[in-house]
């Protein structure tokens, strides 16, 4: 997606272009990234509450509980409601729609989380603010960066003992080389945190009071005299001056950009900062951005409705063959019952029952707009990077597939079920939880994924939902590359020549399976007119 927000047609307010870019402009379709016990449920719990999307602190968490636990996590996983209801949270607030695609908490998901991160226009960081920039952190905001996503970022947890500010934002400029401008700044923290001071507005706001808080007359205000002890006191407004020329600095352009965040301080516990969060999204986060497609970038507010999917869920009821195809609003408005092209298959069809997500259910959307995200019943139709389209083919660009880390070959105990085999990984392949490459030599299909706990999901799903008793046996590769040659007829003598080595993927396409990273560098340097892609572009 571009950096710039969609563009604001001159339309009349009441006219239905007008309209349109009314509603796609109070939208913001966003994530929270963050390393596990930051605060991340806590958070998406209290943004819903303000939402009125729960009723009850709790309800989240209770979801979220039990998948600590590898045992437990695929239990939850099997009872797919409840992930499927986690992945996409629609709720309103002052006004404006937001949808909040949840990304899974493991890093052997590290490929879904990716895709979700596709499909948002920004992203909140949650920083534990005892431990600042943690592993998981720092990888999920390297996927952000890959696009420039704009980060609003939150330093949780206040109310326990913390580090210095201003040590945790020399921290993220280092670390992440993203330039950080305060736009709070905390009273005293753990048991003396009293509240944050607003930056911009010269405000205060005391935890567990009137979230509007008062205006006070500068940090010399006498306010503060009695909320910290005279050293503390005397630091706090030294910072408090070295801090507001880099608040004076916050720049919308940049953090468009994605080069620079505007840090919050907060505790998501205590529903402190949890407004600062939504206000930011509103008044900074950018409304549904215009999207790069094969032939022209695709801007939010064409009413022609174009849709990308960027998630398959399967088996949602394990009595049906039926899979969930979450699909990303490019442009215009989405009417149930309305007739779209699929662009892959070329053939139309009916969007008879689209539908909406909230915490603790779904219902049918009647109508959505860009930025939105609906899930679409289907068997099979619909597959990862698909795109939907009311108006001319679109072919969005931009959702990757990753070369797997760990390839195995599946045994099955059942030979004569080999077709049924092949007919799972092809489904799950298409739902982008594994890569399966047939070997051109004829031998079984040799699976990839990731990370190790999605090998265990795999087998479990296998065994459970296709009741297909397997094993994982080792494979003789390790390594999986997707060979792109402008010369087809170079790659044809490069096939030809490593039967043994080569497969396909389930879109048909070239993939090079070498023993080892060593045996792949020497291949690759023998054939330097042929690339070997450990991403692929999904189209
Ligand atoms: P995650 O989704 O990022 O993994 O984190 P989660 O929200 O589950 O929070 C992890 C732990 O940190 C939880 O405690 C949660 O209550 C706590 N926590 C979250 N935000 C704050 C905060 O602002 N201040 C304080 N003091 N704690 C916070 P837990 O003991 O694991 O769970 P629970 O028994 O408290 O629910």
């Amino acid at each position: 997606m571009s950096d710039e927000p969609a563009p604001v047609p001159s339309a009349p307010a009441n006219s239905p272009a007008g309209k349109l870019a009314a509603e796609i402009r109070r939208r913001r379709t966003f994530a929270i990234i963050a390393h596990p016990d930051a605060g991340k449920t806590t958070l998406t719990e209290k943004l819903l509450l303000f939402g009125g999307a729960i009723q009850l602190a709790g309800q989240v968490k209770a979801k979220k509980d039990g998948r600590n636990t590898r045992s437990d996590w695929m239990a939850i996983e099997k009872s797919r409601g409840i992930s499927v209801v986690t992945s996409v949270m629609t709720f309103e607030y002052a006004d404006s729609v937001f949808n909040l695609l949840d990304t899974p908490g493991h890093e052997d998901f590290a490929d879904q989380t990716y895709r979700t991160l596709t499909a948002v226009d920004s992203a909140i960081m949650v920083i534990d603010a005892a431990k600042g920039i943690e592993s998981r952190t720092r990888k999920l905001f390297e996927v952000c960066r890959l696009r420039d996503i704009p980060i609003i970022t939150l330093i949780n947890k206040m109310d326990r003992e913390a580090r210095e500010p201003l040590e945790l934002l020399d921290e993220i400029e280092q670390v992440l080389a993203l330039d950080t401008a305060p736009m709070v700044w905390p009273v005293g923290m753990g048991r003396n945190f009293r509240g944050t001071y607003d930056l911009q507005k010269d405000r205060f706001r005391r935890v567990d009071e009137n979230p509007e808080g008062e205006t006070v007359s500068g940090p010399d205000d006498p306010i503060f005299d009695s909320l910290l002890d005279p050293v503390d006191l005397a630091k706090w407004r030294e910072e408090i001056e070295l801090v507001r020329d880099a608040c004076g600095n916050f720049d919308l352009k940049a953090f468009r950009e994605g080069t620079l965040t505007p840090v919050y301080f907060g505790s998501a516990l205590r529903n402190f900062g949890v407004r600062d969060i939504l206000d930011a999204l509103i008044a900074y986060a950018p409304p549904p951005l215009s999207r790069p497609a094969a032939a022209r970038t695709i801007e939010a507010t064409e009413p022609a409705m174009t849709g990308v999917i960027f998630k398959i869920q399967a088996n949602m009821d394990p009595n049906h063959r039926d899979r969930m195809a979450f699909m990303r609003l490019c442009s215009g408005k989405l009417t149930r019952g309305m007739k779209v092209k699929h662009v892959r298959s070329d053939k139309t069809m009916a969007l008879t029952a689209p539908q909406f997500f909230f915490a603790q259910d779904r219902s049918l959307a009647e109508e959505a707009f860009a930025g939105d995200v609906v899930g679409i019943p289907n068997r099979g139709t619909l597959r990862i990077g698909d795109a939907l389209t009311e108006g001319e083919n679109v072919q969005f660009l931009g959702i990757p597939s990753f070369a797997p880390e760990i390839l195995r070959r599946i045994r099955l105990e059942d030979a004569i079920r080999a077709k049924k085999l092949k007919d799972a990984l092809t489904e799950m392949a298409e739902e982008g939880v594994v890569h399966m490459f047939t070997p051109v030599d004829g031998t079984p299909p040799i699976v990839g994924v990731i990370g190790a706990l999605q090998l265990d999901v795999l087998g479990d799903r296998l065994i459970h939902e296709y009741g297909l008793p397997i094993a994982f046996e080792t494979a003789p590769c390790t390594v999986a590359r997707w060979i792109e040659a402008p010369d087809r007829a170079k790659l044809t003598a490069f096939i030809e020549a490593n039967r043994p080595a080569i497969a396909t993927d389930a879109d048909g396409d070239y993939v090079y399976l070498a023993p080892s990273e060593f045996s792949l560098n020497w291949v690759a340097e023998r054939n330097p007119e042929l690339a070997f892609k450990d991403v692929k572009s999904v189209m």
